[in-house]
């Protein structure tokens, strides 16, 4: 499948979101940014990284050597909770080490620890978004709760929630919360928070001769749930990336929800 046919979701102000983005915690310095351009040449066109990662200027050299066009990739980073008062500021620092003029995607790392300062802080990324800087902004490890804080407050649903997610955390309810709020759910830790050895995963992987881990990822894009696997090795990195091939029947889906709390 070319690239451009890759699945997305659609989130506020048109901004489409590929549904196979590449994760980058804890890939910093070379490593990081031979995986970035590994992932990049496999096809991944959505990199998903934080402040806090440390890694923004590693990205920002891969997505320029990669000679892609910057529209053609989504970029997503975040802000730390603890930068509360500095959000301008921080952005301003991300696009400076990414050498772009805008994020497609700002999250709030967490909620902050005062809760107190939710409100003002998502007003400030509203504000951020409103001048360009960010084309969406959205939240991460949010509760329901949290969210319906947010758009109480300012009419404004967060485009995206970013939890750990996966097959052994599903929660159909929760799924069920996003979608009514219109906020886009986006998973992380897909396999640290899998068993890859699971009967369930091997049986269906073995049906599509393909592995337990493209049965997670694929099982997260069949539910229009956005997946950012990280990995430095390149073949897995080009795994990850090749799971538009064959695709999940109704009943496969079924099995693996019921792994989680369904
Ligand atoms: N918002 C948040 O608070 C938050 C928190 C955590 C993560 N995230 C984001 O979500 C991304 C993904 O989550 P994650 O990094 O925690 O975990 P993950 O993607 O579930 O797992 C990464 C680990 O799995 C290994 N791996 C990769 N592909 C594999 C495969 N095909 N088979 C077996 N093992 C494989 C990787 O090893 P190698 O790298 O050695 O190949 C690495 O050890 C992060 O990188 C980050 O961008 C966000």
């Amino acid at each position: 499948m070319d690239h451009a046919d890759h699945p997305v979701a659609l989130l506020p102000g048109d901004v489409r979101i590929p549904l196979l983005g590449f994760g980058t915690w804890q890939a910093t310095g070379e490593a990081g940014f031979k995986a970035v351009l590994a992932a990049l040449d496999a096809g991944y066109r959505h990199i998903d990284t934080a402040t806090m990662y440390g890694n923004e200027e590693e990205i920002g050299r891969a997505v320029r050597e990669s000679g892609l066009r910057r529209e053609d990739i989504f970029i997503t980073t975040k802000l730390p909770p603890e930068r509360v008062g500095r959000e301008r500021e921080t952005i301003e620092e991300s696009l400076r080490a990414l050498g772009v003029d805008q994020v497609d995607l700002w999250l709030l790392h967490w909620p902050p620890a005062d809760p107190g300062d939710m409100i003002p802080t998502w007003r400030e990324m509203l504000a951020v978004r409103d001048t360009g800087l960010a084309r969406a902004v959205g939240v991460s490890n949010f509760s329901t709760t949290q969210i319906d804080e947010l758009i109480q407050a300012t009419e404004e649903n967060p485009a995206v929630n970013q939890i750990k997610w996966s097959p052994f955390l599903y929660d159909r309810q929760r799924h069920a919360e996003h979608r009514d709020r219109g906020v886009v759910l986006e998973g992380y830790s897909p396999f640290k928070t899998s068993d890859l050895s699971d009967p369930v995963l091997t049986r269906i992987a073995g049906a599509h001769n393909v592995s337990p881990a493209q049965v997670v990822l694929r099982w997260h894009i069949d539910h229009e749930i956005v997946v950012i696997p990280k990995s430095v090795t390149p073949d897995r990195i080009r795994a990850n990336a090749d799971v538009f091939g064959f695709s999940l029947t109704a009943e496969e889906m079924r099995d693996i929800d019921a792994l989680g709390k369904g």
